[in-house]
């Protein structure tokens, strides 16, 4: 008999969080064979038995699919997740891509961080920069949206301080930054879609609750 029961489709942050999110989902028997060919142009990938579809997308645009439905399920940093604001559900931590949101500078602008100084702060997250500074912090700054190497900033002079992803801290070390201030730690999540989470219940929290068990194996 042909299996009717619909695809649940994932959209994957492409890169390392994808690799490693395949071999957790690998982990509790869920595999996709054609999506490891590092060579293929495809962009959807199935697995026909499990009635799963795979996508890989830029790591921004993967809760904007999961919020409109295009995918069931996302998995990505929870940096995109902060920065996107979109109407997903996150369900859980997948322990891997473990990181820290700082605000990072040169030391002497500790100074400017303690007397709440008008600086300029440039970042890649500009949300999650104004929600620290304006909401938390209650300092009024200006906020410079850069798409890359931020570290830069500080370094010719087009901010004060970054607001950027510490991972190792090896980038701001060879740069002459440190950290400033933690804003929050970061990790891979998933995510999931509104309506598939009432739609498709029991398919998604089975496999919650499996990739749940897998985590905490590992941790
Ligand atoms: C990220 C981040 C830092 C660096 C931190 O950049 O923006 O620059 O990694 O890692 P570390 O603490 O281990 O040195 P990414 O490599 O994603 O590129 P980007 O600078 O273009 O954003």
């Amino acid at each position: 008999m042909q299996n009717e029961q619909r695809y649940l489709t994932f959209a994957l942050g492409k890169g390392r969080l994808a690799d490693q999110t395949l071999a957790l989902l690998e982990r509790i028997g869920i595999t996709c064979e054609e999506i490891k060919d590092k060579h293929t142009r495809k962009l959807i990938f199935t697995n026909e038995d499990l009635r799963l579809r795979f996508f890989l997308a830029k790591g921004p645009d993967v809760p904007t699919y999961v919020e409109y439905g295009a995918a069931d399920i996302g998995v990505v940093g929870a940096d995109t997740i902060l920065e996107e604001q979109r109407r997903v559900f996150e369900v859980l931590d997948l322990g891997f891509g473990k990181c820290r949101m700082c605000v990072c500078g040169p030391a002497s602008a500790k100074e400017l961080l303690l007397h709440h100084e008008m600086i300029r702060v440039a970042s890649k997250y500009p949300v999650i920069a104004r929600n620290y500074f304006y909401n938390q912090k209650h300092q009024t700054v200006d906020i410079i949206k850069l798409n890359g190497s931020v570290e830069l900033g500080p370094i010719v002079g087009l901010s004060d301080v970054i607001v950027d992803i510490v991972e190792t801290g090896s980038t701001l070390k060879e740069n002459g930054l440190e950290v400033l201030e933690e804003i929050c730690p970061l990790s891979a999540r998933m995510i999931v879609n509104q309506v598939s989470m009432q739609m498709e219940s029991e398919r998604i929290k089975k496999l919650i609750y499996r990739l749940r068990e897998a985590v905490e194996g590992q941790s």
